[in-house]
């Protein structure tokens, strides 16, 4: 069984305007932690008292640490960005299943926060054969290059008005990348139309896919049925929180 602990926060900071890192000491989340799952959070003593599933950005097993990176976007995330050095947060986790590790020419593609979880994917894929294709909005929203520095060997970035690398969407340079490459992994994390829409380029060109689909959550461990999604390979419907949130493109698109 899971257990809920209280871990004591490192550090807070602001990647960006409205995007934070947490830092926080957790030795046995850390040493079991894979990429692609998630912790679910809840700031003691806080309304609401729902907790907030957020992915493991990346794990520093040496210092027992774990990043979390997240984005304010309502009370919850607000009060995790209130957090302070040396305060406690309840933690749950590492929740979920993640990534398939077994490839051997990834592409990661992230967009916009989607691109978090992916740093601890690429912590544990080999960097001579990993690329990274990455899309925002602006130039602003896509301040992750140096986070991949050392970790990949090609970052590939689109932005929607062309202020950074190609104007356009991930999807709109992924079909001259699966032509000119040979890639035989695609790992997808973002918005889900950009999932469903990389999820069909990369069946028509024969690469395998995993998507990690975001969902509200309550319970985070497949009792409330609050986070179900249709499945599309004949089984019943699926938990994100527990099922997925990493599935094969084809279990859920
Ligand atoms: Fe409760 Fe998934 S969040 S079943």
């Amino acid at each position: 069984p899971k257990i809920a602990m209280d871990v004591v926060v490192l550090e807070n900071k602001h990647l960006s305007d409205d995007v934070k890192e947490l830092i926080v000491y957790a030795p046995d989340i850390a040493k079991q932690a894979m990429p692609g799952q998630f912790v679910h959070l809840k700031v003691i003593k806080s309304e609401p008292l729902l907790r907030r599933p957020i992915s493991i950005a990346s794990v520093d097993e040496a210092k027992g640490t774990l990043s979390l990176i997240y984005r304010i976007v309502g009370k919850g995330t607000a009060a995790i960005a209130d957090l302070k050095a040396e305060n406690q947060v309840n933690c749950l986790g590492p929740l979920g299943h993640g990534f398939d590790l077994t490839c051997k020419r990834p592409l990661l593609i992230g967009g916009g926060m989607g691109i978090a979880p992916l740093i601890f994917l690429a912590q544990r894929l080999c960097p001579a054969t990993t690329s990274i294709l990455m899309g925002g909005r602006n130039k602003a929203e896509l301040f992750w290059q140096k986070r991949y520095e050392g970790l990949v060997n090609e970052i590939f970035i689109t932005t929607d008005d062309g202020s950074l690398g190609v104007k356009g969407f991930t999807v709109t340079l992924l079909p001259e990348l699966l032509k000119t490459k040979q890639y035989d992994r695609i790992f997808v994390c973002g918005p889900e139309i950009m999932m469903a829409g990389v999820a069909k380029i990369a069946q028509s060109h024969g690469v395998a896919c995993q998507v990690s689909l975001e969902k509200h959550m309550a319970c985070g461990l497949g009792a409330c049925l609050s986070c179900t999604c249709e499945s599309k390979d004949g089984s019943k419907r699926k938990k994100v929180c527990k099922d997925g949130p990493v599935f094969w493109a084809q279990e859920v698109f």
